[in-house]
């Protein structure tokens, strides 16, 4: 059996302004309306909070597993459309 689609979302924080990380830019709020909108629809797919994905200058960032698909530089807008990529995946 196929393991559960997965979306990882990096909520990352650093402390120092100077270093960049996916919470300081939004990705904690972004997190909990993406969960919420897989929750509404009733996705087959699992939401992941992950401490940093390495491309910490683009963030937000998120990733598909196990298929390996990133995201950069996510809005709360980008979620409709991820969100019709997902639909299609867990089908
Ligand atoms: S802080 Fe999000 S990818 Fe590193």
């Amino acid at each position: 059996m196929d393991a559960m689609k997965k979306i990882i979302v990096c909520v990352k924080s650093r402390a120092s302004q100077h270093q960049p990380s996916c919470a300081a830019r939004g990705s904690e709020a972004i997190a909990d309306q993406l969960e919420q909108l897989i929750i509404n629809s009733k996705l087959a797919i699992q939401i992941e909070r992950f401490k940093c994905l390495g491309c910490c200058e683009q963030g937000p960032n998120m990733r598909l597993a196990p298929f390996g698909k990133f995201y950069h530089q996510m809005t709360q807008d980008d979620l409709p459309s991820l969100m019709l990529e997902l639909a299609a995946l867990s089908k």
